[in-house]
C-alpha cells in the first residue's frame, strides 16, 4: 500500500487548475475537492439571506454552518459568484472556518486532489506534490468567456478581462493566506498548453515526486 499522496493546486482564476485537479484525480483515484466552492457556497449563503457581503460575522457564521449539499448549486459557477466569494474570502474568520473542512477532506487515508489559491502554502503545507497552475490574463479571460458564453451568461471579452485582474489583484494582495506561489511548487504555465499537454507536464511531475 502507498503512502496517501496528497496533490495540491494553486493558481490565479481560469488558470485551467480545476480541470487538471479533477483530471488527476480520477487518473490517480483520488477523491477532488474544488476549494473554490467552499468560497462560492459562504457568498451565495449570505446573498440568499439578504446580508451584506463583508458582514464578517454572518460570513464567518455562514462558513461554519457551510454543509456539503450547498456545493452542487448551480448558482455557484455565476460570473458574479467569483467575485462574491473573492470578497468573503478575504475575511479571516471565513477562512479559519473552511480550513478544518478542507483539512478534514486532505486527511483521507488514500490521500486527496485539492485546488485552489492556499492549498500549498495553508491548508496542506506537506503535500508531496505542489503544482502552480497560472497563464497570461488575456488567456484566463478568453477561456473564462467562452465558458460563459457556453452557458448563456452575456458579458463582453473587456468585463470578464476586467474581473480576472480585479479578483487576481484582491487575492494576491489580501493580508490572509494571500496567493503566491509555494517554494517547493512546480509552475505550470497554460498560456501554451491546451488541457492535454497540462495534464501530462502534471503527471510527469507526480509520477517523478512518486518514484
Ligand atoms: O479552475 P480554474 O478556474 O483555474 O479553470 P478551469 O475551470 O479548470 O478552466 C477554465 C477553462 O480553460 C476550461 O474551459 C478549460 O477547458 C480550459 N482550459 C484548461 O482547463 N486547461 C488548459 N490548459 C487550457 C484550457
Ligand atoms: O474558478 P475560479 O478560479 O474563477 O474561482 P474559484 O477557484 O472558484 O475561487 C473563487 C474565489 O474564492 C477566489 O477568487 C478566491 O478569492 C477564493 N478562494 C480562496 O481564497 N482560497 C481558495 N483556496 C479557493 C478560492
Amino acid at each position: 500500500v502507498r503512502d496517501a499522496m496528497i496533490i495540491a493546486i494553486d493558481g490565479p482564476a481560469a488558470s485551467g487548475k480545476g480541470t487538471l485537479a479533477k483530471r488527476l484525480a480520477i487518473h490517480y483515484g483520488l477523491p477532488h475537492l474544488d476549494t473554490g466552492l467552499l468560497y462560492r457556497a459562504v457568498a451565495l449563503a449570505l446573498l440568499d439571506t439578504d446580508r451584506k457581503l463583508p458582514d464578517p460575522e454572518a460570513a464567518a457564521a455562514a462558513a461554519r454552518a457551510l454543509r456539503a449539499e450547498a456545493l452542487g448549486d448551480p448558482r455557484l459557477r455565476e460570473r458574479a459568484m467569483g467575485d462574491a466569494a473573492s470578497i468573503v474570502s478575504a475575511i479571516p474568520a471565513v477562512r479559519a472556518a473552511l480550513l478544518d473542512w478542507q483539512r478534514r477532506f486532505a486527511g483521507a487515508p488514500e490521500g486527496a486532489v485539492l485546488d485552489g489559491r492556499d492549498i500549498g502554502t495553508v491548508v496542506c503545507p506537506g503535500a508531496a506534490v505542489k503544482l502552480f497552475v497560472t497563464a497570461s490574463a488575456e488567456e484566463r479571460a478568453r477561456r473564462r468567456h467562452r465558458e460563459l458564453g457556453g452557458r448563456g451568461e452575456t458579458a463582453t471579452f473587456e468585463a470578464v478581462l476586467a474581473d480576472i485582474v480585479r479578483r487576481d489583484a484582491r487575492d494576491a494582495d489580501r493580508d490572509a493566506a494571500p496567493l503566491r506561489v509555494a517554494q517547493d511548487a512546480v509552475v505550470i504555465d497554460t498560456t501554451e498548453l491546451d488541457a492535454d499537454a497540462a495534464f501530462r507536464a502534471a503527471t510527469s511531475v507526480v509520477d517523478a515526486r512518486r518514484g
